[in-house]
């Protein structure tokens, strides 16, 4: 009696778990499969913002672009992409734009010669890879020339709790240890990690201001958090 006693208790726990897990934790991991709709122009609508007579430069790396599903796009299933219509972005991409449209200045997509994988496990999988091997992928495409601007706006996906190697790429091939680096790191749960350390040792600059922490989940409404970031920079 005892035996089937503690079974009994064993199934529900087990059960309560299960139900558990599909309300909470299924949805969790999904949120790297489903894109989200957006409408690009209002989600990146900001106010304008004046920082000065700083020569902005915002530079980004994402997803979209970098890996493998340019013409595949009806194919793609993909983690944390949003869709306007036919038109994927990426979330660093759209708060550079959203950057853009608030303070003005450039903006420059970091590009990898190498595509990574159309699926987020395989990206996630090649990134590992890279750390491992201390890899840093060729950039494509013209480096900006920096002594063009005084601030860089630097923002990235936080991979692997780190920047992505292609970031460290551009730092080291681009000087920005006199400019002023602001930061926005998007992530999928983990904050910024040791990004902005990775970041700063790679770049030799030291990083501004407070960093805007950018939830993937959260990014096609982020606009307002990014324009109060921005208005307490300095
Ligand atoms: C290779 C890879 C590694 C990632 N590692 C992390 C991580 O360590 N912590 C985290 O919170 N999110 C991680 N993510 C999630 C991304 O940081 C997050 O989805 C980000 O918003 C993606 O931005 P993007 O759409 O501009 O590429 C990772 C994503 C990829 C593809």
């Amino acid at each position: 009696m005892k035996k089937h006693k503690k079974l009994i208790i064993v199934l529900i726990i087990v059960a309560v778990v299960a139900v558990l897990f599909v309300i909470f934790g299924v949805p969790y991991i999904q949120r790297h499969f489903i894109e989200t709709e957006v409408n690009e122009q209002e989600a990146a609508a900001m106010d304008k913002l004046d920082l000065g007579t700083d020569r902005i430069l915002t530079v980004y790396f994402t997803r979209n672009g970098n890996c493998d599903f340019e013409n595949d796009v009806d194919a793609v299933s993909s983690a944390s992409l949003m869709r306007d219509g036919d038109k994927l972005i990426g979330n660093c991409e759209l708060a550079a734009e959203m950057v853009q449209n608030a303070v003005g200045g450039d903006v420059y997509a970091i590009t990898t010669v190498k595509k990574y994988p159309s699926s987020y496990s395989g990206t996630v999988a090649e990134a590992s890879d890279e750390i491992k091997n201390d890899e840093l992928p060729e950039l494509s495409g013209q480096l900006p020339d920096l002594s063009k601007y005084d601030r860089v706006i630097m923002i990235y996906p936080v991979w692997w709790g780190t920047i992505p190697k292609a970031v460290e790429s551009f730092v080291k091939s681009c000087d920005i240890s006199g400019k002023t680096l602001n930061v926005i790191a998007s992530h999928g749960g983990s904050g910024k990690a040791k990004s902005v350390g990775d970041l700063e040792d790679a770049s030799g600059a030291s990083v501004s201001g407070e960093v805007c922490e950018l939830y993937d989940k959260d990014a096609a409404t982020a606009s307002k958090d990014v324009q109060k970031w921005l208005e307490s920079l300095e």
